[in-house]
C-alpha cells in the first residue's frame, strides 16, 4: 500500500493564516479493520468557514485540533471495503479531510451517482454550498415573482447558485462581485439581470443605478462596505439572509445594519448555519440534483491540483482568489 500524505495544521494563525500554518507529512496507511472503507480522495473542498476552525474561539463548531489532519469535505472512490455497505468502485462524498487516503467506519460517507455528473459537483451546486444557497433564498427570502433579489459573492460556489434559484422563482437577480470578468460571466452565463463590481471606484453610484426598484431579498455573503450600501437600498418588508461575511473571516470589524432602518422598514434579518437544517437536505439536494442533471444550473471551479497546494488554495480563497468554487485535485 502507497503511503498516505496529510496535511495537518502546524500551529493556530495568530492575524491571517499562511501556507505556513500547515506542514504535510508522509504516513503509512492503516490495515482496515471490521467494517471500515478506505477512500481514495480526489477532490477536497475548500470552504470559507475553514477559517473560523482554525481559530479557538467559541464559536458554533469545534475547533480544528493542532496536529491532526485538516478537517473538510472530499470525494472520492472507494478502493477497499470491509463495510456491507460500500463496494469498491462506489463514488463517495463525505468529510475525509486533507488526505489522499481516508479510512473510516463510513458513517459520514454518502454513495453518489458520478457517472452522469461530475464528481466534485457533490462539494458545489449538489453539494454543502448548494444546499446553503437553496436555504437562504427559500426559507429566509423566500423571493415572489417581480422581486430583485440582491446577491454578494454574486458567482462563488454558494452565490452563484442563488442567483440561478432566484431567477428560477421570477424574481429579478442583481448580483455584486469582484471584477469586470466575473460581473461579465455573472450576466451571461448565470442570468443575474446586472451584476455590480464592487472594486469599481465609482460603485456606490452603479449599486444605486442597478437597484430602480430597491431591494426585496439580500443573500449576504461577504459583509463590508459593499453590505452597508446594499443595506441603503432595502424595501420596507425586505428579508436578508445572513450566509457569511467573508470579509471579515480575518479580523476585520464587521458593521451592524442601522437599527432604526430594520424598523422603520420592517426589515427581518436571519443568520444562518446549514447544518442546522438537516431535514431539508434531501429535499434541497434532490431539487439541486435534477436541475443540473438537466442542465439547468451552472456552475464553475477553480482547481488547484496536489494536495500540497491546499493551504495556499484556502489562503486564496479567503482573499477572493477563486472564480466558482474553490477545489483541490490530488
Ligand atoms: N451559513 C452557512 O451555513 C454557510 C455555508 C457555506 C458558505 N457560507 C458562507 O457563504 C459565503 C460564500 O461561500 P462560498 O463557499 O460560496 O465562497 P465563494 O463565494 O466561492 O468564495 C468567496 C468569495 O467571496 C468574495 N469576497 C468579497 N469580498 C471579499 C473579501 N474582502 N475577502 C475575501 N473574499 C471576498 C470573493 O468573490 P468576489 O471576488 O466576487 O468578491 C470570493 O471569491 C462565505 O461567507 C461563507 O462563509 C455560509
Amino acid at each position: 500500500m502507497a503511503a498516505n500524505t496529510q496535511v495537518l495544521l502546524d500551529h493556530r494563525p495568530t492575524a491571517k493564516v499562511s501556507a505556513a500554518n500547515f506542514r504535510v507529512v508522509e504516513t503509512p496507511v492503516p490495515a482496515l479493520g471490521a467494517g471500515q472503507v478506505l477512500v481514495r480522495h480526489a477532490f477536497l473542498s475548500l470552504d470559507p468557514y475553514m477559517r473560523g476552525r482554525l481559530s479557538d474561539a467559541n464559536s458554533y463548531a469545534k475547533p480544528q485540533e493542532v496536529g491532526a489532519v485538516m478537517q473538510g469535505g472530499a470525494v472520492g472512490i472507494v478502493e477497499a471495503s470491509n463495510s456491507p455497505r460500500f463496494r469498491v468502485g462506489d463514488a463517495v462524498v463525505g468529510m475525509g479531510g486533507w488526505q489522499r487516503y481516508y479510512v473510516t467506519d463510513g458513517r459520514d460517507l454518502q454513495v453518489v451517482d458520478a457517472r452522469a455528473i461530475p464528481i466534485q459537483a457533490y462539494l458545489g451546486p449538489i453539494g454543502m454550498p448548494g444546499v446553503t444557497a437553496w436555504y437562504g433564498l427559500n426559507q429566509i427570502i423566500a423571493p415572489k415573482s417581480g422581486e430583485t433579489v440582491l446577491v454578494s459573492a454574486a458567482t462563488g460556489a454558494v452565490g452563484s447558485v442563488v442567483g440561478q434559484l432566484a431567477r428560477r422563482a421570477g424574481a429579478r437577480a442583481i448580483g455584486v462581485a469582484g471584477g469586470p470578468e466575473k460581473c461579465s460571466y455573472a450576466v451571461a452565463e448565470l442570468g443575474y439581470s446586472a451584476c455590480v463590481d464592487h472594486r469599481s471606484p465609482t460603485f456606490a453610484a452603479e449599486i444605486k443605478a442597478a437597484l430602480p426598484n430597491g431591494v426585496d431579498g439580500l443573500f449576504e455573503n461577504v459583509g463590508g462596505e459593499p453590505f452597508q450600501q446594499a443595506l441603503r437600498r432595502l424595501n420596507d418588508f425586505a428579508r436578508v439572509a445572513i450566509c457569511g461575511l467573508i470579509a471579515s473571516y480575518e479580523g476585520a470589524a464587521t458593521a451592524l445594519p442601522d437599527m432604526r432602518l430594520v424598523l422603520v422598514k420592517r426589515i427581518k434579518v436571519e443568520g444562518f448555519i446549514v447544518s442546522d437544517h438537516m431535514a431539508l437536505w434531501p429535499k434541497a439536494l434532490g431539487e439541486l440534483a435534477g436541475l443540473v442533471a438537466a442542465g439547468r444550473l451552472q456552475w464553475r471551479e477553480t482547481i488547484r491540483d496536489g494536495l500540497e497546494n491546499a493551504p495556499q488554495a484556502l489562503v486564496d480563497l479567503l482573499r477572493g482568489g477563486n472564480f466558482g468554487k474553490m477545489l483541490v485535485r490530488i
